[in-house]
């Protein structure tokens, strides 16, 4: 059985479904509306877990509503929250904007994210987990502190870098495993002045929305994991997906390939439902999907 640690953010998610995304200055009616659990930290966490992981994770909600129903959600998915924090600062929002071809814009307030850190139960959280699953929805800091937990207590830590931040050397060489999209890709090899960015770190995961992903490692050639043809209808929270199912196979063992077929194909099963996390499918979705 797979032990994934996510340190991350909830979000509670405020969905319009729109014909086309206004442009600055604009009003525009919605099609549609909903209210529902995200957050990068979280959708990865459910991932993992649907993906047949047993997952805990540290992050930090409010003591509203909001807290109360993503501390319910995270319970009803099976996933330990007793490192979830209550704190004075409310429950992290986004606002998304979903387009008629599933392209989205979204404006996250971070809220009790902000709040998020490592205590030393949560470094024992961490040592015990075979994988840690790190985003850029926390601080900066909290983010190398629990990659160095990692590191000293031999458990894998991938870092997924969104949304996109400039990242020290330090950050990316204390992670195992990169995903990045091709944007975020460029940036930090230029930001960090590498050609290569497994340089820093030995295994990079660049995903690349419907045309699938690539893994990238250290003194190999690069494999390319195309995705099925499928008809898009939100891709919020699809790189979530893809983040969570990838750790739970890699925390089962799987070769990275195969991890990254695994990943491919629940992400590609999330596009095709709406919303964050009640898009993220479940074990038995992508055994089928791959078979
Ligand atoms: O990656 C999608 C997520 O980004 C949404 O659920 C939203 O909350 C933001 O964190």
């Amino acid at each position: 059985m797979s032990r994934v640690c996510v340190v991350g953010s909830a979000n509670v998610d405020q969905v319009y479904s729109l014909e086309r995304i206004p442009s600055p200055g604009e009003t525009v009616l919605a099609s549609g509306f909903a209210t529902a659990r995200g957050g990068k930290g979280q959708n990865q966490a459910v991932a993992a877990a649907r993906a047949g992981a047993v997952v805990s994770f540290i992050g930090a909600v409010g003591t509203d509503s909001f807290g109360e129903m993503t501390s319910a959600g995270l319970i009803e998915d099976g996933i330990d929250i007793s490192r979830l924090r209550r704190v004075a600062s409310p429950t992290g929002t986004a606002i998304i904007a979903v387009d008629a071809a599933g392209e989205n814009t979204i404006i996250v307030d971070s809220g009790a994210n902000a709040t998020v850190h490592v205590e030393d139960a949560d470094r024992a959280a961490i040592a015990q987990s075979d994988v840690l699953l790190l985003q850029l929805e926390i601080p900066l800091p909290t983010v190398l502190e629990a990659a160095i937990a990692a590191r000293t207590a031999g458990t894998t830590a991938i870092l997924n870098a969104a949304p996109m931040a400039p990242l020290s050397r330090e950050v990316l060489a204390s992670v195992d495993v990169l995903v990045v999209n091709e944007h975020e890709a460029a940036q930090l090899s230029s930001e960090s002045g590498v050609g290569d960015l497994t340089e820093l770190v030995p295994t990079v995961v660049v995903t690349l929305g419907g045309a699938g992903a690539e893994l990238h490692e250290r003194g190999a050639g690069v494999v390319h994991v195309p995705a099925p043809s499928v008809s898009v209808v939100d891709s919020t929270g699809a790189g979530d997906t893809f983040c969570g199912a990838f750790a739970a196979a890699v925390g089962e063992g799987s070769e990275p390939r195969d991890a990254l077929r695994f990943a491919v194909a629940a992400a590609s099963l999330s596009v095709q439902r709406e919303g964050a996390v009640p898009s993220i499918p479940t074990r038995a979705e992508i055994d089928d999907a791959l078979a």
